[in-house]
Order: C-alpha cells, then structure tokens, then sequence
C-alpha cells in the first residue's frame, strides 16, 4: 500500500507525531510531507492519504491547511481515501479540543474525500469539540501537552484499525 502522510505544523509537534505514524505503518510505502512542499496536486499514486492537523487560535484549523485545500483542482480530493489525525491542548482549550481536526474533516468531506479512521472518545477530557462525529472522533486526537506518553500506543492502535479498514473498502 503507497501511502502519503501530509501535515501542517507551527511548532514541530504535528511533524513529531507525523514521523511515528510513518514508524507504525510497516510494510507500506509512506512518503512524509509538508502541505507547503512543492508537486502536492496529484494524488492518484496513492492508496491511502493521511492528513495530520494542530489546533490553533480561538479552535481553528492550522492556516496552512485553508489555503492548501483552497488551491487544490476541484476533484483532487474527490473519491479518494483520507484518514485525518488531529493535535491539541485538552487542558488549555477544553472547550474547542482538537478542532481544527473538525475543520479539516468538513473540508475533506467537501471535495468528495471517503474519510476513514473514526477515534473512540474514551479516555479523553474535555468539554466540547468539533471533531466529534456522531459521538466519535473523526480521526486520531493526540494532545503532546499533556499526554505524550499516550502517542505511540495511540498511533499503533489506530493504524491498526485503520489498515484493517482500508483493506475492507478496498475488497468492496
Ligand atoms: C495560541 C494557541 C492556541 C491554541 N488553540 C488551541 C485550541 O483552540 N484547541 C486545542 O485543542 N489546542 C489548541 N492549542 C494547542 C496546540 O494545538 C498544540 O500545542 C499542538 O500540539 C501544536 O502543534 P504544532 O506544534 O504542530 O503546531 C493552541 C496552542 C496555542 C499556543
């Protein structure tokens, strides 16, 4: 499986978490990149695309993220199998955790994306948040400000799950 893990970041922490799942995704083919980097229009060598996010703001998506979705080609997104991962401060903004994830799942929704890998809630805490999708997350919550040592394990399992996921869709 050929996979491509996008992420956009301000102070290094997305890129971190970025690398471990590129770590976890044995036996696949990964490229790692910034939504800045040059040559991002096409997508189709992919099986499997990976779009990682912090939360910035009063809970907005990272800005780098509007303006890359903004210039795509209109279908480049269209069909294509996305899975999101999301990072945030559960302690500092309890209230908007992890919403830029929300964001970036509405806009990935937009443009026709299938988006897979939805995040149980349990063991989480906040208050409210706009990545929550019929009492899910939809997509990987990581919070490095407080709970880092939650990451590996997190990613693991949810790459599990994932690749499960993605073998079904593709059988179908
Ligand atoms: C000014 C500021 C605003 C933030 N706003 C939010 C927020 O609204 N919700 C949230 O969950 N995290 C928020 N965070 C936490 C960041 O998302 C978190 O530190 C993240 O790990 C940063 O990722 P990066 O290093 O990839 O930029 C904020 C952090 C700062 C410094």
């Amino acid at each position: 499986m050929k996979i491509l893990i996008l992420y956009a970041t301000t102070t290094g922490n997305t890129e971190y978490v970025a690398q471990i799942i590129k770590s976890a995704l044995k036996g696949c083919e990964v490229d790692l990149k910034n939504v800045n980097d040059e040559g991002l229009e096409n997508f189709n060598d992919y099986d499997l695309l990976i779009f990682g996010t912090p939360t910035w703001g009063e809970g907005t998506i990272h800005k780098d993220w509007k303006t890359f979705i903004e210039n795509l080609q209109e279908d480049s997104l269209k069909g294509k199998r996305i899975a999101l991962f999301g990072l945030g401060d559960s302690l500092m903004f309890p209230k908007h955790f992890v919403n830029g994830l929300g964001e970036l799942y509405s806009m990935c929704l937009a443009k026709g994306a299938n988006i897979l890998g939805s995040w149980e809630i349990e063991g989480y805490k906040f208050e409210n948040s706009k990545a929550l999708i019929s009492g899910k997350f939809c997509g990987l919550v990581l919070d490095q400000e407080n709970e880092a040592e939650q990451t590996v394990r997190r990613v693991n399992e949810w790459i599990r799950k994932l690749l499960l996921e993605a073998e079904e869709t593709d059988s179908r």
